[in-house]
Order: structure tokens, then C-alpha cells, then sequence
């Protein structure tokens, strides 16, 4: 990042571009936003890739067969029967199952501030997210945040608990690697031939096969990823392709894995930005809290947040907006030129094969885009200041056709957890942690230490 950052601000890539070889590998940085555009948007079918690797044996072939590395017409192809899966309408009625995870995060964390002063919501936010990917994508109702007797669903759960334990919180760097080879198979990953050979990469197989097949029995829908991926196999014409193998059970497994692991740490690490900005800064939490007092309706017993009152909060959306400008959790995308191309105004021509890479964390953090860049303002993208925000200079989703396919329900997950949780309690700083130290992985950024928050209970009148 501190590379990205010196030659976005001292090489020319904040106003143009500027180039820098990664080992032999030439790459074209580009800031400028109106480039930015022409790459992702406007001359996208000049760059529909990104690097991939061409590892397809054993345990690899899933990395090789995932949406993220695929190229070309493999990748249309794919994309297109993914896509239907992240519609808004397929999203709402993912939300019983979302809040569902949302309302054992907020007791779950509630439990734990009154048996000791601070929480650490990094690893609470972290249960969550595998939680709800996991009963989303697959009905599996993992539950590593509630008790291990109330485990239900259509798999082993201990089994998936323990595992997704050891893969995920136990080993972080393991998530990272395996984040970096999905998103950014570099060049240094191929040269020196690392893969992702972990037994965990196995289990998730196993259990993700031992779901299809029972789907494949019972006529049990759920709503959820893998319903709607059988679905969309299920009326795919096969000469709309002329790669049978587009959703195969080896691409099934190999998209829910990428589900999984993408959509864990990104929005693990966006809840916890989050929450340590609103800790940090009490009167934007109160206003959020008010904001969502007036938007709560009766259900039953008591009070709760609909999928409509989600939508329609304003100042919560700019909240994760915000953060998601000051800690984009993938800091920086790219883009292969598949076909040849003359950079606008420029004698700078690409060949296909070359790489451009989009430093989204530099970008975000421009003061001329963006004053005050290190100060949480929500305010920036409440619905009056959206003028003000030049385009493609907020990115934390990429853009285009290729961008996150997810966007929608990686938001969704994020502002009801937040919601709910701003509303059980208020939130401030452990002491000493007023200095959030950041973890920098290959393309990726998380809290190092953890977010360590104090939680107040309130209570409900
Ligand atoms: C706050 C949470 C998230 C952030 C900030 C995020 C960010 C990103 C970014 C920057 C990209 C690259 C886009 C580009 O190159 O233009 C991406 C791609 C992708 N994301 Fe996310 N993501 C998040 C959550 C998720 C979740 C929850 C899932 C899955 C359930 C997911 C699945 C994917 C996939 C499959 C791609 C590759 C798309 C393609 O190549 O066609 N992401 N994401």
C-alpha cells in the first residue's frame, strides 16, 4: 500500500498514470478518474480479465474455476448464470435469514460485555459473516457465535463450525493467501508456485457436494445461493454455451468457496472499520441510532428493523459508505487488456496481456477528491452532498461489469448488523484503542489487533 501510495502521489498517478515493473511484469497504474471510467465502463471489452494462473490439478482447480479468475467468454458465460442470484429480489428474501444471524451477533455480544469490560467485534463480526454465507449460500446453519447445542441444518455444523474455526479465525494469513490467490493471482504467487493446499479446502468440498446432493433428493428449498445456483443449471439452455462444464458440481463448490472466503473477511473487516469509527465518534453514533429509532416497526413483542426500514435509512447507508471510503477492504483492483488499445490522450498503447491496476484505497484517500480524507463524515454521501462526489473516485466495490457481484447483499449483511447493534447498545472505545493499527496483506486491509469496544446496553422502553 505504501508502494501504491508513493507512486499514485509522486509518479503522476494521482492526475494520469504512471508504469512500474513488478519483477519482468510491466504494469500501468492508473488514478485519474476519468480513465478509471474509460477502463472499467466505457472500453471494458478492451479489459474483461484479470490475471489468472493455470493451475487446474487437484485441490487447485477450484481457485482455477472461480467467477474472480475466469476469463473471456468463460467468465461471461458464468457471470451471467451467477448475477441472478445477487437481484434485489433474491436479496430481500435472503433477509429473514441475515437478520436472523444479525439478532445472535447483538445478543451473542451483548452476553459477552457483561461478563468482561471489552469486546473484541472483529471476531464477533467475523463469526457473523461466516455464519450468514453459510446459511445463506448453503443452508447451513453453522452458528459459531451461539451455543453448539442449537445446531441445526443440512449438513455436519459442528464439523462445518470447527472447520471454518480453523480456517478462518485461526489462521488469518491462510484467508489472506487465499483471498490474494482468488482476487490477485500476481505474478509472485505463480513464480513461486503457491497454491492453497490446505485440508480445509477439502472439507468445504465435501460438505458443499454432501448439500448438492441433498437438495438434488429432497425437494427443500431454502431460498438461499445454492437453490438459486441449481436453479439457474436447471434452465440453462446448453447451446447458449459452449462450455457445458459453466455450472458443473466442481463450479458449484468452487463458486460457493469463493462466496465464502471473499464475503468473510471483506465484510468482517468493513462491520469492524465501522464500528470503531462510530465508537470513536459519539454524536455521528447517536444520530445513527435516531435515525433508526424512527424507522424501527412492531413486530410481535417488540421492535424491529424490516427489510424496508434498511432501504429507506439514509444515514446508516452513508455510514458504511464511508467507511468503506476510508478502509476499502481490497485497496486496489486490476484489469488485463484483452484487446489492443490506445490510452486516451496518450501515446501510451497496451498489448494484450498488459496489466492496469486501479488503486482504489489511493484514490479514496485524495484530498482533492475527498477533504479531510482521514476524517469520518458520513455526511459526504447523504443524498444533498452526493453532488459533490466526483465520479469513479469512490470504488470500494470496483465498477463496471466486472465488478462485485455481491455489492448489494455484502451491504445488506453489513447494515443490519450495525443497525441492530447500534440499537441494543452504545458503543465506545476499550482504552487504548484509540490508534486503530491496520494489517496489510497482499491487496487487502483488516484491524490488526482486533476492534476492542466497550458495550452499553440499552434498554428497550
Ligand atoms: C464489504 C464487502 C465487500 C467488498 C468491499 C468487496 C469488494 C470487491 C471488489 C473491490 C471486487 C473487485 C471488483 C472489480 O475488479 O471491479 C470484488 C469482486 C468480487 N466479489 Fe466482492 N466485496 C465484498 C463482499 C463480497 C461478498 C459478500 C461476496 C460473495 C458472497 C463477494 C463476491 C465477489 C466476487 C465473486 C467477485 C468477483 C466478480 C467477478 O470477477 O466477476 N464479495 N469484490
Amino acid at each position: 500500500m505504501a508502494f501504491d501510495y508513493e507512486a499514485y502521489t509522486k509518479y503522476g498517478a494521482s492526475n494520469s498514470y504512471c508504469g512500474y515493473y513488478n519483477l519482468h511484469e510491466p504494469i500501468l497504474l492508473v488514478g485519474n478518474p476519468e480513465l478509471i471510467k474509460h477502463i472499467m465502463v466505457k472500453d471494458f471489452d478492451h479489459f474483461t480479465d484479470r490475471r489468472t494462473f493455470k493451475l487446474k490439478q487437484g485441490r487447485d482447480r477450484y481457485l482455477h474455476n472461480m467467477l474472480s479468475g475466469k476469463t473471456g467468454h468463460e467468465w461471461k458465460a458464468l457471470r451471467s448464470l451467477v448475477s441472478p442470484i445477487f437481484t434485489s429480489g433474491k436479496i430481500k428474501h435472503m433477509y429473514p435469514l441475515v437478520c436472523k444471524n444479525a439478532d445472535v451477533l447483538v445478543a451473542h455480544s451483548l452476553r459477552q460485555a457483561a461478563q468482561q469490560p471489552y469486546v473484541d467485534m472483529k471476531v464477533n463480526f467475523g463469526c457473523y459473516s461466516i455464519d450468514t454465507i453459510a446459511s445463506c449460500a448453503f443452508g447451513i446453519e453453522c452458528n459459531s457465535l451461539g451455543n453448539n447445542n442449537n445446531k441445526t441444518g443440512d449438513s455436519n455444523n459442528s464439523d462445518f463450525a470447527k472447520h471454518a474455526d480453523v480456517f478462518f479465525q485461526k489462521g488469518p494469513r491462510k484467508i489472506l493467501k487465499f483471498l490474494a490467490l482468488s482476487m490477485f493471482p500476481s505474478i509472485i504467487t505463480r513464480l513461486f508456485n503457491l497454491t492453497y493446499t490446505g485440508p480445509e479446502v477439502d472439507f468445504f468440498r465435501e460438505v458443499i457436494e454432501r448439500a448438492l446432493v441433498m437438495r438434488r433428493e429432497g425437494n427443500k428449498k431454502r431460498g438461499d445461493f445454492l437453490d438459486l445456483i441449481l436453479e439457474a443449471r436447471g434452465t440453462t439452455k446448453e447451446e447458449q454455451f459452449d462450455n457445458k462444464e459453466v455450472l458443473s458440481d466442481d463450479s458449484i463448490v468452487s463458486q460457493s468457496m469463493l462466496f465464502l472466503v471473499t464475503g468473510y473477511d471483506t465484510t468482517a473487516s468493513a462491520l469492524s472499520f465501522c464500528s470503531y469509527e462510530l465508537a470513536k465518534n459519539p454524536s455521528e453514533q447517536q444520530r445513527l441510532r435516531d435515525e433508526l429509532r424512527g424507522l424501527v416497526v412492531k413486530e410481535g413483542d417488540g421492535y424491529d428493523l424490516t427489510y424496508e426500514a434498511i432501504m429507506e435509512a439514509k444515514f446508516l447507508n452513508a455510514c458504511m459508505n464511508e467507511t468503506l471510503r476510508m478502509y476499502p477492504p481490497l485497496v486496489r483492483t486490476e484489469r488485463i487488456c484483452t484487446k489492443a488499445y490506445q490510452v486516451p490522450g496518450s501515446n501510451v498503447y497496451l498489448k494484450p496481456g498488459d496489466a492496469v491496476q486501479i488503486p482504489i484505497w489511493c484514490v479514496q484517500q485524495d484530498p482533492e477528491y475527498w477533504p479531510q480524507p482521514h476524517v469520518f463524515k458520513p455526511d459526504r454521501f447523504m443524498p444533498q452532498n452526493k453532488h459533490n462526489i466526483q465520479s469513479f473516485t469512490h470504488l470500494p466495490f470496483g465498477m463496471g461489469p466486472r465488478n462485485c457481484i455481491a455489492m448489494r447483499f455484502a451491504l445488506l449483511e453489513a447494515m443490519v448488523a450495525l443497525g441492530k447493534l447500534v440499537l441494543s447498545a452504545e458503543l465506545s472505545l476499550a482504552p487504548g484503542q484509540e490508534t486503530l493499527v491496520l494489517e496489510l496483506g497482499p491487496g487487502v486491509i483488516r484491524p490488526k489487533h482486533g476492534v476492542k469496544l466497550v458495550l452499553k446496553p440499552i434498554v428497550k422502553e
